[in-house]
Formats: structure tokens, sequence, C-alpha cells
């Protein structure tokens, strides 16, 4: 019987549909499964059907208000993932950015009340409606790039009241835009100004009071630790993580960003999903994320944006099977880029990356990291509808041409999010 359908995206120059096993590592990430002259069609936001364009033509039923969408011989994607964010704050660190240009160090100036606890005092500030606003801003920026899933962090708040105050606009973002929210709990992203000395005090406050609110009000789907030095030990972090862990939360660390601190060990040991940053990763830690399977998050527009060349061992890690993913890390200290493709080029020049590997890691590899790969990522049958069409006609263009947005159009759940205007200048 034929497929009833109410969207078909036709003359596809290259469908780039990731499909297969999951996460891709090792080989496979420079495998993107990819069909050309190809069509995909939808039905009430689920993709129905995938393949070269005349076998699809032969297996549907075309509703009659159905929408065709011809992509004149381009390139489509699924909707990228970005599966580590910090984005929902408030007041910007341009202060600090010039401090930073000039040689000052990011932990010197987190020690002295700035850094991430300057943006606490502006969360603690600010209304719910202010954070909101900000996020809206944000996530239609990062839509425009080609972002169809983002996971949000918490952990400008750092007391009860404050996070679960961001967690809430995470929700609210959720149901108002487009784009899908995946929350996170990160309370233990720094020790707050009123437990200074009282470090204990606060993992207990995060243990006992803010990881079972979070859970009764089901805020957040993950918790997350910023473990290493000046922030949380690997004792400390492992205590908050058992107790995220006998909750029902997901873990992820952020781990072993600024120096070697042994968080992917840790990562290792506590089965998380994924561990970030991990710049300064053992051999040891390598092999420890291989063994569990571990996810590795990496963040390069924050060693970019830092001024710095110490890139985490990405080949080194796709050599040794551990799965890749790439996300922005966009915050107000270390990464203002909200760019995925932009992300993909850094990648691509500093850490050696290839454009397939890139691809893997924003889009099917990103849907690992967050638990979704059997809703998103990839263009298969039962999927979301999430699909990003390029103005390019070969992928290898799109973490090539560095700056350009490229993104032609946004299809989210079976809708056109996202057109690019252009000015018709040969009048
Ligand atoms: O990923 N590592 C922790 N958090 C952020 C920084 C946040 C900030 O400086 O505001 C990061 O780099």
């Amino acid at each position: 019987m034929k497929k009833d359908c109410d969207l078909i995206i036709k003359n596809i120059g290259q469908l780039l549909t990731l499909a297969g096993d999951t996460p891709k590592r090792g080989g496979e990430m420079s495998n993107l499964t990819i069909i050309e002259n190809a069509a995909v069609a939808s039905k009430n936001g689920k993709i129905v059907a995938v393949g070269k364009e005349d076998s699809v033509i032969s297996e549907i039923n075309l509703l009659d208000n159905a929408k065709e969408i011809n992509v004149d011989n381009k390139v489509v994607t699924p909707g990228l993932i970005d599966c580590h964010t910090h984005l929902v704050f408030s007041g910007s660190r341009e202060d600090e950015f010039y401090l930073r240009i000039k040689g000052e160090d990011y932990l010197k100036i987190l020690r002295k009340g700035g850094g991430i606890l300057s943006t606490v005092d502006a969360v603690r500030k600010a209304s719910s409606e202010n954070l909101f606003k900000n996020g809206i801003k944000i996530l239609n920026d990062m839509l425009s790039f080609g972002t169809t899933t983002v996971e949000i962090k918490s952990g400008y708040g750092l007391s009860t009241e404050d996070e679960v105050k961001i967690l809430k606009v995470i929700k609210k973002l959720d149901e108002k835009h487009p784009i899908d929210i995946v929350p996170t709990f990160l309370g233990a992203h720094a020790f707050p100004k009123e437990y200074k000395n009282k470090e204990e005090d606060y993992v207990n406050l995060i243990i006992e009071e803010m990881l079972p609110v979070i859970k009764e009000k089901n805020l957040a789907k993950f918790c997350d630790v910023f473990c290493g030095k000046g922030v949380f030990n690997l004792e400390q972090t492992e205590r908050i993580l058992n107790a995220a862990k006998y909750l029902g939360f997901k873990l992820k660390i952020h781990a072993d960003q600024l120096i070697y601190d042994g968080g992917a060990e840790l990562a290792a040991k506590m089965n998380a999903i994924s561990a970030s940053h991990l710049e300064y990763i053992s051999d040891e830690g390598i092999a420890n994320m291989k063994q569990k399977r571990i996810i590795a998050e990496l963040l390069p527009g924050s060693l970019f944006f830092m001024g710095k060349t110490n890139y985490a061992p990405a080949k080194k890690m796709v050599n040794n099977d551990v799965p890749l993913t790439l996300a922005t890390n966009y915050n107000p200290g270390t990464c203002t880029i909200k760019s995925l493709p932009i992300i993909m080029t850094l990648a691509c020049i500093y850490m050696g990356m290839n454009a397939e590997e890139v691809i893997v890691a924003t889009t099917i590899n990103a849907a690992c990291a967050l638990d979704l790969q059997d809703d998103i990522g990839s263009i298969e049958v039962g999927k979301k509808t999430d699909i990003v069409i390029w103005d390019v006609n070969n992928y290898r263009q799109i973490p090539y041409f560095l700056g350009l947005n490229l993104v032609e159009k946004v299809i989210k759940n079976g809708n056109v999010v996202y057109e690019k205007q252009t000015e018709d200048v040969l009048r």
C-alpha cells in the first residue's frame, strides 16, 4: 500500500542520510551514507520514505495539500544538533574578553569573583522574562545556521531558586521555539560566592536539595558537573553524580578542560553518557572512554575564542574508536559562536577532522550524546523530519566556506521554520 505524505523534498543532489549503526566511531565516522538524485517524503512531521527519487515517488501517495520542495540538485542533511550549550544567561562579558586578550588568566578572573560568577550575579538579578527573551534571540540565530535541537545547561544560578528559575526558562523556550531543547542541570558549575571556604556545604546543598527538587519538578534530563582545578574535584564530582544517578538523571562531565584531572576516567567509571572538553585527556582516559563507549563532546570554539592552541586530540580519539561530537558550547565567557558550521570549520583546521567526521559529529553522534538517536540525527523512516537544505552542490563545501551562512531552508517536524531571504540584485 502507498504511504500518504504531506511533504516531499525532491531533486536532491546529495542526500546525507547518516543511516547506520550508532554512535559512529573510527572509520564509520567518515561514512555519511549518501544517496544521489534522492527524495524524502514526510507525514505529520515524521519521515515516511527516503531513497532514490523514482523509488520514493513510486512508494507514496501525495495528499491534496501536500507541500513539494524542489531543492534544485543541492545538498540535504539532517537538522544539526548542538549537544552542549550554556545559552540561558543575562549580560555579557566583553570586559573579561578585553582582560584575557591582555593576558589575564580565566581561572584567576573566576577566583576574583568574575567569569562565571559575574554571570551568576547578572542572572540572579534578571527576570525570567529577560532570560527568556535573550534565549529566544540566541535560538533564532542558531536556527538560521541549521540547528534544530539544542542542549541547554543551567549553572548560572547556583542556588536552588535560581537554578530552578533557569530550568523553567529552558522549559518555556522548548515550548515556544521551534528548536527542540534538552535540559541539563549544572548546579555544579562553580562555587557561589556565599559558599567561599564552605565548598563541602555547597556540594551537600546540590545533593540534598537541588537534585531532589529538580527531579521532583522534572526539569532536567541530564546532570553535569564542571570537574577540574578551581571547581569541583574528582571526589566531589563523583558524589554529585552518584546522587544524580540514584535519582535517575543521565550523567555528563566537563572533564580535563583546563588541566588533566582524571575526569575522562571518572566519566567511564560512572558510565556517563558523555564527557566534554577533554583538551588534556590522557591515553588512559581515551582507553577507558573507548571501553565504556562514552561519547566525547569536543568544543573547539572555546579554544579558538580563548586564543589557545591545545585542541583536544580528536584524531587520536577517532583512531581509538571513541565516538566524537562537536558543539558550540555557546556561553558568555568562553565561546560566543552560535554557528555549528563555523565549529565544523574550526574542527577541520585545528583538530584535523575531515568534512565527513564533522558532519557526523554534529548530527547522529550528537543525537546519541542526548540519548535521542531513535528520533533525530539521521534521515531514516520513522524519525522526525528535521532537515537542512544547503545552498551548495557538494557537502564538502559546508565546512569550507568559513563564515558564509549556506543554509537555505530549515525544516523542523515537517514544517519550514527558516528560509534564507535573498535579495534580487539583478533587477
Ligand atoms: O564550558 N566549563 C565550564 N563552563 C563554560 C564556561 C562558562 C563561563 O565562563 O561562563 C565552558 O567553558
